[in-house]
């Protein structure tokens, strides 16, 4: 029994039903579910918006996803979602609603935090993105000189640039191809500069993202970028025209010397991680422009309502979520793979690194109890076919279990033409060919009748037996890639409420920041830190002899 009076999820009896159902499994093959039930090709399928979802190849039975809705239940999964929804203050440890689904409700909608409806200030503020977003784009804000605004540099860190980044990658093809949009995170000096070299700051606007505006890296960048801009106009004035803030935390923001008339405002209910379809998305609309923006905030907004209102059965996130619990606790899998079949999607695992690890890499339960089971999986992954020639060895033939989603869209973008379009097919057969041949492998019968010599049988044997789904869309659209993040961001809650652990703080980052800003005189001066382990010393001497100081 848990402090808060919940039995302990691991003396569940749904829990202790799964562990048994798991035994009895153990010699079952993908081969023997598919030869037992011809029709699971397409009956272990399922559609939200734009997203076919095949979770045929999964190691599991109807009895299994009977087991795994009852854990979900026995949790009460769906009782916590509807609090998120509600605006209930689901995360605990910091006394915060949770509701990046109100950045996508209708402006009828009404969402109380507080006794206080959110939904018109966000409209409000994405009107004003709107309004300013269409300005750059037109020539119409212009910078200080009076030159038309050519490049956007975002500089933000973690939930502040991941998202952005990922979604302008994602999203090329629909950018306004005139303008530069870079992204700045690191704060090794090296990334400003090779995002600003080339550029002419009379030309350039800086947007700051930062939701508390405190994050050390995004304000050194900042500072020095505002130090670039100054040093060509040497008027201070020009910040003005060239720096627009994106933050909670408006008092930091004026402090800072942005003018909060060119801020961009959200709310402390959005998680860093959840947030790029909040202010915190405004260098993606000035690329792809409001309407696209809002394009992406319909797609998001129609896998919330499929979240909230579809049954059991039919809710996918709840099914991936799912999913992964049974590998993570039934099956000790340790890491998740996401494996996209589009160049576009080359920062979408990056991204999902985010929101899945820093929201589900926790120890304790809500009310801080050790867990006794695990919990967020290592998320990792890179475009498919690179991956092939890379990792993918390791997925067939090592001795790890690895889930893996596929994702893959029946057409190029339409920008493709010529060869360059009809490479598509060739991508996609990699796409479909890898998920059959992790499911069902090659049996020694096989490579044997190839007439392979009998030493080389067992390194040519393929066991299968791979779980992956398989996420399928007819093309890469904004709306697409808002109903994909929603997926993955509803996936992950499932499985945080299961956990019954805190998916929406991050206290887990807080202790680095403290040692590097105590380090750090360290490192300029010479200075005695105490505390300082003897390891860690060592290592500042030798950097500091490396710098010649
Ligand atoms: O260090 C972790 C973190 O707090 C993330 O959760 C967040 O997305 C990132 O830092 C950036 O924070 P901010 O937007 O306040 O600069």
């Amino acid at each position: 029994m848990n402090a808060d009076g919940r039995t302990r999820l691991d003396q569940m009896p749904e829990w202790t039903a799964l562990a048994g159902h798991r035994e009895e499994l153990a010699d079952t093959h993908l081969r023997d579910l598919f030869d037992a039930d011809p029709a699971r090709g397409t009956g272990y399928t399922l559609q939200v918006g734009d997203l076919y979802v095949d979770y045929s190849k999964h190691l599991v039975t109807d009895e299994t996803l009977r087991l795994l809705r009852e854990l979900a239940a026995a949790t009460d999964v769906f009782g916590l979602r509807d609090a998120m929804f509600r605006g209930e203050k689901i995360n605990v440890t910091e006394d915060r609603a949770v509701l990046h689904t109100a950045l996508r409700a209708p402006r009828d909608a009404v969402i109380e935090v507080d006794g206080e409806n959110v939904v018109p200030a966000v409209h409000a503020v994405l009107d004003r993105m709107s309004d300013f977003a269409d300005r750059v784009r037109s020539g119409a804000w212009t910078g200080h000189t009076g030159k038309r605004i050519r490049n956007v540099v975002n500089i933000g860190i973690g939930g502040s640039d991941l998202g952005p980044a990922m979604a302008y990658e994602v999203l090329r093809s629909f950018t306004d191809r005139d303008l530069t949009v870079r992204f700045v995170s690191n704060v090794d000096g090296a990334d400003l500069h090779e995002a600003t070299r080339d550029l002419d700051p009379a030309e350039t606007l800086f947007v700051i993202a930062s939701k508390t505006f405190t994050t050390i890296e995004t304000i050194t960048n900042a500072t020095s970028a505002r130090k670039w801009l100054l040093a060509a106009s040497g008027d201070e004035a020009a910040v003005a025209k060239h720096f627009v803030a994106l933050s909670t935390n408006a008092e930091k923001v004026a402090e800072f010397g942005i003018d909060t008339a060119n801020m961009f405002e959200f709310w402390d209910w959005v998680g860093g991680r959840y947030s790029y379809d909040s202010a915190i998305g405004l260098s993606l609309m000035i690329a792809i422009g409001p309407d696209r923006f809002r394009e992406m905030l319909d797609g998001f907004r129609l896998v919330d309502d499929h979240f909230r209102t579809a049954p059991a059965e039919a809710n996918v996130p709840l099914l991936l979520g799912l999913l992964g619990i049974w590998y993570d606790n039934f099956h000790d899998a340790q890491s998740h793979a996401v494996l996209p079949y589009s160049h576009y999607l080359s920062r979408f695992t990056a991204y999902l690194q985010q929101l899945d690890m820093e929201s589900n890499g926790k120890h304790v339960t809500r009310d801080g109890e050790q867990v006794g089971w695990q919990t967020g999986p290592v998320v990792w992954g890179t475009p498919g076919t690179n991956g092939q020639h890379a990792y993918y060895q390791l997925i067939h033939q090592g001795t790890k279990l690895i889930p893996a989603d596929f994702i893959g869209f029946a057409e190029p973008v339409a920008e493709l033409s010529g060869e360059l379009k009809a490479q598509h097919d060739l991508l996609m057969a990699n796409f479909f060919a890898q998920t059959q041949a992790l499911a069902f492998g090659k049996t020694a019968e096989e490579v044997r009748a190839e007439g392979v010599p009998e030493e080389l049988v067992p390194h040519k044997t393929f066991q299968g037996n791979r779980p992956t789904t398989t996420i399928l869309a007819r093309a890469l659209t904004p709306s697409v890639l808002g109903q994909l993040i929603a997926l993955y961001e509803h996936k992950v809650f499932v499985q945080g409420a299961v956990w019954n652990i805190d998916s929406f703080d991050q206290w887990g980052v807080e202790l680095g920041k403290v040692l590097a800003k105590r380090v750090e005189p360290a490192l300029t001066e010479g200075a005695e830190v105490p505390g300082l382990d003897a390891s860690t010393k060592a290592l500042v001497a030798r950097y500091r002899t490396l710098r010649g100081r």
